[in-house]
Order: C-alpha cells, then structure tokens, then sequence
C-alpha cells in the first residue's frame, strides 16, 4: 500500500452556496478518507477549490445583473468558509480563475496541441446577431422535438429529460436577445476520445472490475458500449482560461478541460506555499490518486480527464474514484431552483457548534450505492438516540465515575489482552471500511464500540460493586476508559469537532492509528472534569426546518415570487366589521417636515374628513385631487405628525415600487359600501 494518497473533491461551481446533497455527496467522505489516511501516517495532499468558469457561473451573473467577476468572488468565499467551518481538512483549497491556474491549464492544452493530441474542425454554430455572441447549449431554448415542451434547453430537455443537441431544438430561441439565433462556422479543438476507447477498456473495464463501485462501473462500461465521440475542448465564450493559440481570440477552454486540471494546478500552488514537490503526488508511482466526486461526474473523471491523462502521458491516473449517488431531501429530490435544499451556511447558523451531528447524520445515511434520503426528524433522532444517547452518554458515565471514585485518575489494574479485544477488533473493521471507501459500514462499527462500552458498564455495575468489589470496579473502569479513549481517536475522521474535546478531556496526545497502544491511559492518568459532547435537539429546532421547507413548497407554487404570504385566517364576522366605502378626494397639500406625507380632505358621501396617507413618494397633491378612492372609514382616528387622521385610503404597489389608489372600476357615488 502506497505511502503517499492525492485525495481530490469535485470542485463546486462559485455559483451558489453548498447543500446537504454536496455535502453528503462528496465532501464529508473526502474529508473522512482523507483525515483516515493522515491516521495511518500517510503522506496525504488533500486537494479542493471552487469551479468559477463556465456557463453556470455566466447563467448566475446574468441573472443576478453583475459580472461573472463579482459571482465568483462572493460564491468562492461562501464555500470556503462553510467547507472550513464543516472540519473539510483540505490542505489546500483555491480557485480556478487563480493565475496560476491559467498558466497550468494553458500549458496542459499547448503540450497536447504541439504533440497533435487534438483534431481541429470547423463546424457551424448557433450564433446570436444581435449580440454579437456563439451561444453555448444552455442559452438556446425553444421546442423539445421528443415531448414538445416549449422552454428545452440546448443540452437537455428537463420535461422528458432527454439530451439534446441545439440543432435538434425546434423553434430555437437565443436567450441573450431573444432573436432566432443564425448558424456560423467556428473552428474548435477536439480531444478524440474515440481513440481511447481501448485504454479505457483496458485500464478500468479489465483492471478495476473487482476493486471500483460497481455504479461507476457500470456508467463507465455504458459509456464505453455506446461509443465514444470527439469532444470539444474550447468553446467560444468570453468567460474562462482564453485557448493560449493565437488564432483562437476570442475563445476559451472547456470548462470541463480546465476545471480538472485545477486538481494539478492547486498542489502546484499548495507546493511552492509549503515546499513540496508536487511531482511526488502526481508522477511518481509512489502516489495514488483518489478522486471524490458525485454520480453526475463520472464521466469527466472516469473518462475526459484520464484521456486527457494518457494524451498528456506525464500524469498518475486514479487509482479509484468512489462516486456517491444523490441524496434526497425528505423524499424530494434537493433542487437549488426550487430550494429545495438544507443549505450548509444556513446550517451552520441555526445549529451553531453542531457540526458533527450534521456529518454524523449525513454520513450514516450517504448515498453510497444507491440514492438516499434525509429527513430533519431522522437527523432529530440520530442525534438524541446514538450521538447523546449512545455515544455522549458513554463517555460521560465514564468521565463522571473517573471523577467520583477517583478524583479523576485512572485506576489501577492491569487488563488481560482478551479485555481489549473489541477496541482492537474495531479499529481494525474501521481501518478496513475505510480502505475501502465503506463510510457507513465504517461508522457503524465506531457507533458498535460505544454501544459494546454502555453495555459492558451495564453488565459490571460499578456504581454497585464500589461497595462490595472495589477491584471489579476499578477493573470496569480502567478497561471502560480504554475504549473512551480509543473511541477519541477513532471518532476523528468522523467527527472531527468531538474527538478533539475528547483528548482534551482526557488529556491525550494525537497518535497515528497504527501506533495505537494496547493501553491508551495507564493507571493515575489524570483526565478533566467531564463536559457534555453532544446536547439534544428539541422539537421546536426540528418543526422549525420542517416549517422553513414548507414555506419553500408553498413559494413554489406561486404565481407571482414577489407575493407574500397568506396573513392568517380571519372569521367572515372579523371581515364585516371593517367598514370600506367609496369616497373622493377633494383637496391634498403636503404636510410640513415629513416628506412621505400627504394631507387629503375626503368626500365619504357621509362626511367630509381628513385622512394622512403616506403617498408623497409616489404622487403630486395634485394628481390626487379629483381621484375616486377606497377608504377604511370606521379605522379609530390617530394622530400623526399632529394631524387627526379620520380612516385609511386603500393602496397597492406598482411593479416600479410605487404606490397606486384602489378605486372601483367606474366612477361610483361616494359612500358606496365594498365588500
Ligand atoms: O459538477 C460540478 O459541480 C463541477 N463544478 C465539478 C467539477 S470537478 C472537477 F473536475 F473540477
Ligand atoms: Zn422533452
């Protein structure tokens, strides 16, 4: 086994913040192979950043009305820093639009341009006139020729969920001006991938058969049996790392070439910041290469980026890439557009100093071989049941009789090795997991050895036999320490936060894995006062997210975003007892030192009176004079800015944010009932 580990987690697109989904996906198990493999004293370049190029970053900025520049900036610092918050270890997290980025993927594409790894093709592209712009596949819609739906895009039809290409579009429609898009020549290179069918088949389809997840597998295998293409790896867009040919102005490099590349140019960075050799990580056959990533990512990592790999002919390839399938959100699938979604920062808000019971929750329920759920009562409950109930429980019945009997020394015995054994059978199953990327199996068998602890205190008693066996006792609690300690450092990968309380708490020193000792505390071993690990989540914290995720389901279904919700339900007799009339305004003058106010004389047909209305922002006095209006006429008078205020003129909102009188359809007499 390789001494040196190059781990990689996908890089998230600088277009949004990180949800449950990302998390569960892909970060968390990074972060737990990775910090596994330091424990077994391995030389370990955890490597991450944020994607900021391509059409999603453009989408976003164009949606928003700022540049891509200012997207990825404010995106970039929102994953960072929850990645950080989370315990994410990586040893090295940048971005894609760093300069030495550019420089390493520039000279990635000129070596397999000048060794004419690349088939040049002109070919005619949608091209938008009016501005002025190729259009890449997202930003032309128009009628999906396999279901009909309007509104398809050029890559994918989300009504049927085929793909598509845009010349298949019907009716396309370019989504920059809105103009039928005309067709252009443009020339682009293209990686022919056809011409790595057989390496690929080679390398994964007959060298990882046993030893890859059989979903990557299988995708793998499906891509290899139909075929494969050439792909284009520049793109005329002007948002990325610019194609470094002189005849390519204009055009930039897949977002797909690049973006991969930045697993190369990051520990380049992280090596000249720390004084390694990033060749060691990435060609030397000492080092091995394990890429994180998430069922929709297969292809690019298990296959367009090794081809580029072997074009290249410098590099490692994976030595494995244990993608993870999709996490659903209480039996929804997690939509950023619908957001439908539990996002990390939000998270991190609401459950301030939580975060190990959200990599608990999310690990034991992650998508490993097949899609999975997470629901906010499940969370509740693995929280409350097996991190308080089990695992904290534990450790704190330990700490307090360590207190108690021994004012916090161990006591002294001297354990027979067949005492030991469950700490030593799991770490071994842990280890073993772990190898092989069995995160849930892996977390089980920590979860087994604090349940084995709670049980074994159970069974001993010592709360009893201090009285009748004061050696049983000190026996129970020297080999109940034990586990305590072990589980301190076994929790590490998993729970980060905890295990480091933990050591303090008992005042124990970081050791690799496979230097673990067969006694972990020796007798007189002083250890801390206790403090709780985990505290429980009530039921209010809970309802509260279910509440926030059925405010999103209701959003969903509005006609218009910008309406607010319903008000609460009020009785028909609440209703009859406003009485609204119609009425006419006969004078209005502004009020004096207060610049939203308006003073109004007010014919009701039963009176005429004086209503202030907060409406100078949004009309002259005298466009007012003359307007039939709605008036709330039996509102209790009140004074404002000293003036009595005798009812409320009815108002709405205009789409500009100005105000608009509710009056009725045609002029009426004054003094006509609404209702
Ligand atoms: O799917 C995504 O979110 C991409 N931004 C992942 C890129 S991973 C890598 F290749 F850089
Ligand atoms: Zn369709």
């Amino acid at each position: 086994m390789s001494k040196r580990k190059l781990i990689t987690a996908a890089l998230p697109y600088a277009n949004g913040p990180l949800h449950i989904g990302h998390l569960a996906g892909v970060y968390i198990p990074a972060d737990v192979y990775a910090r596994f493999q330091r424990s077994q004293g391995r030389d370990v370049a955890f490597i991450g950043g944020s994607d900021e190029h391509g059409i999603p970053i453009t989408i976003r900025a164009k949606k928003e009305g700022i540049t891509p520049q200012d997207v990825v900036d404010k995106y970039h610092e929102i994953l960072k820093s929850s990645l950080e918050e989370l315990g994410i270890s990586f040893d090295y997290y940048s971005r894609t639009t760093s300069k030495k980025h550019s420089e390493v993927s520039q000279g990635f594409f000129k070596k397999l341009y000048d060794t004419g790894k690349f088939n040049e093709e002109t070919s005619e592209q949608y091209y938008d006139v009016q501005a002025q712009e190729f259009l890449a596949d997202r930003y032309i819609v128009g009628t999906c020729p396999n279901c009909g739906q309007d509104g398809a895009y050029g890559d994918q039809c989300e009504k049927c969920g085929s793909t598509l290409s845009p010349r298949e579009l019907l009716n396309p429609k370019s989504m920059l001006s809105g103009e039928v898009p005309v067709l252009k020549e443009t020339k682009n290179w293209y990686l022919p991938l056809e011409q790595y069918h057989d390496f690929l088949d080679q390398w994964i389809l007959q060298g990882h058969k046993a030893d890859w997840k059989p979903n990557v597998y299988g995708q793998v295998k499906s891509w290899l049996d139909q075929g494969l293409r050439p792909r284009a790896m520049t793109r005329d867009l002007d948002w990325g790392v610019p194609v470094p040919l002189d005849e390519a102005k204009g055009k930039v490099l897949y977002v797909w070439f690049d973006a991969p590349i930045g697993y190369i140019s990051f520990t380049q960075e992280w090596a000249e910041k720390t004084g390694k050799n990033w060749k060691d990580y990435w060609q030397s056959d000492s080092s091995e290469l394990v890429h994180f990533i998430g069922k929709d990512n297969i292809v690019f990592h298990c296959i367009i980026f090794p081809a580029m790999l072997k074009a290249h002919g410098d590099y490692i390839l994976p030595t494995n890439v244990p993608a993870f399938e999709f996490l659903n959100l209480e039996n929804d699938k997690i939509s950023t557009s619908r957001n439908w979604a539990v996002w990390a920062h939000e998270y991190l808000i609401d459950f301030k100093d939580q975060q190990d019971t959200l990599r608990y929750a999310l690990l034991s329920s992650a998508p490993e071989t097949k899609d999975n759920n997470f629901t906010w009562k499940e969370f509740q409950t693995k929280n409350n049941s097996e991190l308080v109930g089990i695992f904290g429980n534990f450790i704190n019945r330990v700490a307090v009789l360590i207190h108690k009997y021994y004012e916090g020394k161990i006591p002294t015995y001297s354990p027979e090795s067949s005492e030991l054994k469950e700490i030593v059978k799991a770490t071994e199953e842990i280890t073993n997991f772990l190898e092989h990327y069995e995160f849930r199996n892996a977390l089980s068998a920590l979860m087994n050895l604090a349940r084995f602890g709670n049980q074994y205190l159970q069974t001993n008693e010592p709360w009893k036999t201090i009285k009748t066996d004061p050696e049983k006792t000190a026996q129970t609690l020297f080999v109940s320490s034990q586990i305590a300690a072990a589980l301190a450092h076994l929790c590490e990968p998993f729970m980060p936060f905890t295990s480091k309380t933990l050591m303090a708490q008992f005042n124990l020193e970081k050791t690799l894995w496979t230097d673990l000792p067969s006694v972990f505390l020796e007798a007189g071993h002083q250890i801390e006062e206790p403090s709780l690990l985990f505290s429980k989540i009530e039921d209010e914290a809970i309802e509260a997210q279910i509440q926030k995720l059925q405010n999103t389901k209701s959003d969903n279904t509005k006609t218009n975003p910008n309406a607010k919700a319903m008000k609460d339900e009020i009785t028909y007799d609440e209703f009859v007892k406003m009485d609204i009339r119609t009425a006419t305004i006969l004078e209005a003058e502004k009020v004096e030192k207060a610049d939203k106010l308006l003073k109004f004389k007010v014919d009701t047909g039963i009176d005429v009176r004086t209503v202030v209305s907060g409406v100078a922002e949004s009309f002259t006095p005298e466009e007012c004079v003359g307007k039939q209006v709605s008036i709330l006429l039996n509102l209790a008078p009140r004074k404002i800015r000293g003036i009595e205020s005798q009812g409320m003129l009815l108002l709405t909102q205009k789409p500009d944010g100005k105000l608009a009188f509710v009056t009725p359809e045609i002029n009426v007499e004054n003094g006509m009932e609404i209702n």
